[in-house]
């Protein structure tokens, strides 16, 4: 059963009303690819990354045990943003962490060669003048079409008509009336050969585009004073990295033993061409990256244990249903060092009925450690005391190996937007139809005490509520009192910050010391004991 899709930009603009996110550099017209987090999509996002922390690091995989029947074991590590420039050639991204880019010779514009999109004449060969970027795949081209204003404008779209994303179709003027036209990705290798008889998507004209050339995708600064090829250094593009470069750091420096897990999370960049889908696709992003080291024979029982220990962990979190899939990558799709990925993907709006990514799980083999021993020239094997023959004194021989590295590489703010996407309901018979119906252990607040009056004690009962509450759960998000407005108001303004649960201090709280709680999701309400409030919120609130 497919989920109706959610308005994306209703979706945007609760996010801006409420705090949730800001374009970053507003107030100077926004900076595309930049996205800031207002002061409760900050609080989301901690909870979010306080869950991976708590439940990939502190208690990983929730204290289970893995296939080797031992519990899983993880460490923290947190790295630096620039790193030497060698990390970044040993693990191929100066050479490889390339997009094919066109660029208009006449605008000086530029776009990837790989999501060039055309709209053609009522499925004709014939290439419109007004091709343009869109998306990889043409359901998701059709609904970028669709979902994206300023991307129309570019096309040179006027008014657009009905859209089919599965058949690829969309009606719309160009200031000729309303036309169907379908859409086609154009190949890159077609683009190579072709490059003269494509009209540029900015101008129409032909003969403007160049052939693709790679275009690297890391944002590079200097060090020092000198601006030259010595002082270049680069923005990490992923944590991975710092976390590869520290494997023997961390093996000497603590009592860690393979197999086990090292667990960083940080700001990333990439100098995205196409940045969009708000902040699905983001020019600075933070991820969340565990790299799990094992013995290369017990690699496919870690890959496997991990793949779907990430799928449940989402679930747990609040994207439970038909909108998350796992999908196992074809032979392929796989990165030149990959030996199996598989990726949690989220039925997001803007990509419904198809899926985006939200993390990725692969199998590096000892691709990473094996390049930074080479390049480094330190060794980073691992001696195991406890593999090889057994010796007559009833130890073991040992083994020395590079081992091999399990990675699920998560992204927040995609996680944010997703975890947003799925609370996002709007319920028409509410006098306030939007509400978000996050999870308790991920909602930026966790609780609401109002007084039902301003008046006759009232407010001093839920003053000593609410300390109550945030003495106790504090910590873990935020928790509001409001004493003015009418409760129905104050209700639903909890109800679009996506807050679970409200206490209403009312006369009978006076009398019979009993509040009552409304669940946001369903808006029932019931009286429970006042001094209970803490424990029933400390039974939900996990
Ligand atoms: N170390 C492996 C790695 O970085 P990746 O698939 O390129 O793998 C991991 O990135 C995750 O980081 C993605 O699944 C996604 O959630 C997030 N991510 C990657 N590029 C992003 C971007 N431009 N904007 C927002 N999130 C991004």
């Amino acid at each position: 059963m497919t989920t109706p899709a959610k308005s994306m930009d209703a979706i945007m603009a609760l996010c801006k009303r409420r705090g949730f996110v800001y374009q970053a550099s507003d107030i100077y017209g926004g900076i595309n690819g930049f996205w800031d987090y207002g002061p409760l999509g900050a609080q989301l996002k901690k909870n979010l990354r306080d869950a991976w922390w708590q439940d990939m690091i502190m208690n990983p995989a929730w204290g289970r045990k893995g296939p080797d029947g031992e519990r899983v074991r993880c460490v923290p590590l947190e790295t630096c943003i620039i790193q030497h420039p060698k990390v970044w050639e040993a693990s191929g991204h100066v050479a490889g962490f390339n997009d094919p880019m066109v660029d208009d010779k006449e605008t000086k514009q530029r776009f990837r060669a790989d999501q060039l999109s055309g709209l053609f004449a009522g499925g004709s060969d014939v290439i419109m003048p007004r091709c343009t970027v869109v998306a990889s795949t043409t359901g998701e081209a059709v609904e970028q079409i669709a979902s994206d204003k300023s991307l129309r404008k570019t096309i040179g779209i006027r008014n657009l008509g009905q859209v089919n994303a599965e058949a690829g179709l969309v009606e719309a003027d160009f200031g000729q009336g309303m036309q169907a036209w379908s859409v086609r990705v154009v190949p890159v290798p077609l683009l190579r050969e072709n490059a003269a008889d494509i009209p540029s998507p900015f101008t129409g004209k032909k003969g403007s585009l160049t052939e693709p050339r790679q275009f690297n995708l890391m944002f590079f600064s200097y060090t020092g004073a000198v601006f030259n090829e010595e002082s270049k250094v680069f923005l990490r593009p992923e944590t991975a990295q710092g976390i590869f470069i520290h494997f023997k750091n961390v093996v000497d420096s603590t009592r860690v033993k393979v197999p086990f897990g090292i667990g960083n999370t940080g700001r990333s960049f990439r100098n995205e061409v196409t940045p969009r889908n708000f902040t699905f696709r983001s020019r600075e992003f933070e991820q969340a990256e565990l790299e799990f080291f094992c013995h290369p024979d017990e690699s496919q029982d870690w890959y496997r244990f991990w793949r779907d220990f990430r799928m449940e962990w989402w679930k747990s979190i609040g994207l439970a249903g038909d909108n998350l899939v796992l999908r196992e990558h074809g032979k392929d799709e796989l990165s030149h060092y990959s030996i199996g990925t598989s990726d949690v993907e989220y039925r997001f709006p803007f990509t419904a009925p198809g899926f985006g990514e939200l993390e990725g799980i692969a199998h590096r083999g000892c691709f990473d450690l094996t390049q930074h021993q080479e390049h480094s020239r330190v060794k980073l094997d691992y001696f195991d005391q406890e593999r090889g023959d057994l010796l007559p004194n009833g130890s073991r021989k040992g083994e020395r190996y590079i081992p091999h590295c399990i990675e699920p590489a998560a992204g927040l703010d995609r996680g944010a937007l997703a975890l947003i996407c799925e609370a996002y309901t709007v319920d028409p018979s509410r006098p306030s139809p939007e509400l978000l119906k996050f999870h308790p252990r991920v909602a930026p607040i966790k609780a609401a005490v109002f007084p039902l009056v301003n008046k006759d004690g009232m407010p001093e009962v839920a003053e000593r509520l609410y300390d109550e509450l945030f003495a106790r759960f504090g910590r873990t998000g935020l928790i509001e009192t409001d004493p003015k407005q009418s409760i129905g108001k104050r209700y639903a303004r909890m109800d679009e910050a996506g807050c679970p649960f409200c206490f209403t201090i009312d006369g009978e709280t006076l009398t019979a010391q009993t509040v009552t709680v409304r669940d946001r999701d369903t808006g029932a309400q019931e009286r429970i004991a006042l001094d209970k409030v803490t424990g029933y919120l400390a039974e939900r609130l996990v």
